[in-house]
C-alpha cells in the first residue's frame, strides 16, 4: 500500500483510515529559548516527512554516516516499508505559558479540561507541552518514528509520557470494517467518518472565524488513558453487557432494531418501547448518553487504541482503551459529553480514567511549511 502524504490542508493521521498501531508521545519542552524550539520543529518536520515516506530519519541514515558519530537513524526500521505511518503534532495548554511569548495566541478552545466525577488521573500520564501521535500498520515503524523524534529533540524536549496501542478501536472511514475494543464490542460504528464532508466541516476542523486564525483547518485532540476492569467485565452477563452499550455484541446493531433485519448501521430509535414498560435503551446506557440527540448535536472523531501494558502486580491486566478524539471545540464536544458520561454511564463501574491531555493540532503543512509555522 502507498505511503500517506505528509503535507496537505489538514494534518495526516486524523481522517486517515485508522492504522492498526499507535505510539503516542507527550513531551515537556526543556529549553527556554524560543529560537531553539522553532529550530527543533523545523528539524522534526524534515525527519517526520522522510520517515512517513519510508526513509531514514536523517539523510545519512543508520549506517552511511561517519563512523565516529552516532548514526542519523537508529536503524530498527531499515528495510521496512512506510507502513502508512502518519505523524500528527499537537500543542498543549502549558506551551502557552510565559516561556515562549505565546500566551496571547492560546486558543480559547484549548481549555484546561475540568475535573470529571470519577477521574483518578496520574500526573505522570497527563498533560504535556507537545504531543506527537504516530500511527502505522507496523508497530516497529511507529516506535521507530517516536524514538527518532525524541532523539532529535534531546536537549530541547524530554519525554513526559508515552502510550503504545494496538487494534485500533475506531473506524474513521466507511471503507473499514468496525474493529472491537477490549470489552469485545464493535467500536466506531457511529463515529464521524472521512466521507462525512459537511459534518467534518461543522464538527472536526477549526475555522478561521472560530477566533484563532492560526488554527484554521486544524483540530483539537483530547487523549484519555482509560483503564478497563476487564476481570469484572468478564464476569458480567451478556445481557448486562449489551444493555450498557445499547447494542448487540455480535453484530453491533442497536438494540432498538431487534427484528430480523437489524443491522450495525441502523439508527437508534430511542423512543421505541418494548411490550414492557421499560425503554429498550436505558437512560444510563453509554451510547444514549453519548449520542448527539442528547448532546446538542455534538459529535467526535474517535481514533483510539486498545492497550495492555502487562499486568498490575495484583493479578489484573493493566488494560484499557487509549481514547483519542478529534473535534472542533472541546468546550462544545468532549467536555459536555464526558460530563454526561461521568455522572451516570452504566459503563463507569468497569472503567477508570487515569490519564488526560488536550492539544491544539495545527493545520496541515504547505509545501515548504514546518510543524507549527502558523503559530510561531
Ligand atoms: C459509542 C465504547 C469511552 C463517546 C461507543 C460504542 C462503544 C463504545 C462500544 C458503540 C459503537 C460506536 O458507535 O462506536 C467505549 C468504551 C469506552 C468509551 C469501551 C472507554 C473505555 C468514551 C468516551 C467518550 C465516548 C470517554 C466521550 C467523552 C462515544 C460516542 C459514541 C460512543 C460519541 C457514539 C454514540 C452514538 O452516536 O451512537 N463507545 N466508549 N466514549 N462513544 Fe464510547
Amino acid at each position: 500500500a502507498a505511503a500517506i502524504p505528509f503535507r496537505g490542508t489538514h494534518q495526516a493521521g486524523i481522517v486517515t483510515p485508522a492504522q492498526d498501531r499507535l505510539h503516542f508521545v507527550s513531551f515537556d519542552v526543556t529549553t527556554e529559548s524560543r529560537a531553539d524550539l522553532v529550530d527543533l520543529l523545523r528539524e522534526w518536520t524534515k525527519a517526520a516527512e522522510r520517515m512517513t515516506a519510508g526513509e531514514a530519519a536523517g539523510a545519512l541514515g543508520a549506517v552511511d554516516g561517519p563512523i565516529e558519530a552516532p548514526p542519523q537513524d537508529t536503524g530498527e526500521a531499515l528495510g521496512l516499508p512506510a507502513s502508512q505511518l502518519t505523524l500528527t503534532i499537537g500543542f498543549g495548554p502549558s506551551l502557552f505559558d510565559r516561556r515562549f511569548g505565546l500566551a496571547a495566541k492560546r486558543p480559547a478552545a484549548l481549555v484546561d479540561l475540568p475535573a470529571f466525577p470519577g477521574d483518578d488521573l496520574e500526573a505522570a500520564r497527563s498533560g504535556g507541552d507537545i504531543a506527537i501521535q504516530a500511527c502505522a500498520n507496523d508497530p516497529q515503524v511507529a516506535v521507530h518514528a517516536v524514538r527518532n523524534l525524541a532523539r532529535i529533540g534531546f536537549g530541547a524536549v524530554a519525554v513526559r509520557w508515552s502510550q503504545l496501542g494496538f487494534g485500533r478501536t475506531s473506524s474513521t472511514s466507511r471503507g473499514q470494517a468496525t474493529p472491537r475494543n477490549l470489552f469485545g464490542f464493535k467500536d466506531g460504528t457511529a463515529n464521524l467518518k472521512a466521507e462525512d464532508a459537511s459534518l467534518l466541516e461543522q464538527q472536526l476542523w477549526a475555522g478561521a472565524a472560530d477566533g484563532t486564525p492560526w488554527m484554521a483547518n486544524g483540530s483539537y485532540l483530547v487523549a484519555r488513558r482509560i483503564r478497563m476492569h476487564i476481570e469484572t467485565w468478564d464476569r458480567t452477563s451478556l445481557d448486562e453487557q449489551q444493555a450498557i452499550f445499547g447494542r448487540f455484541k455480535g453484530t453491533g446493531a442497536p438494540k432498538t432494531s431487534a427484528d430480523a433485519d437489524s443491522a450495525e448501521f441502523d439508527d437508534f430509535e430511542f423512543d421505541t418501547v418494548t411490550g414492557a414498560s421499560e425503554p429498550v435503551i436505558a437512560d444510563n446506557a453509554h451510547t444514549r448518553l453519548a449520542h448527539p440527540d442528547f448532546n446538542q448535536g455534538a459529535r467526535l472523531l474517535r481514533r483510539g487504541y486498545n492497550f495492555v501494558d502487562g499486568s498490575d502486580g495484583l493479578g489484573r491486566l493493566d488494560a484499557g482503551l487509549f481514547f483519542l478524539a478529534y473535534q472542533r471545540d472541546p468546550r462544545k464536544q468532549f467536555i459536555p459529553i464526558q460530563q454526561n458520561l461521568a455522572r451516570v454511564d452504566a459503563m463507569n463501574e468497569y472503567v477508570k480514567h487515569v490519564g488526560s491531555a488536550v492539544f491544539a493540532c495545527p493545520p496541515g503543512l504547505s509545501r515548504d511549511g514546518y510543524w507549527g509555522d502558523t503559530l510561531f
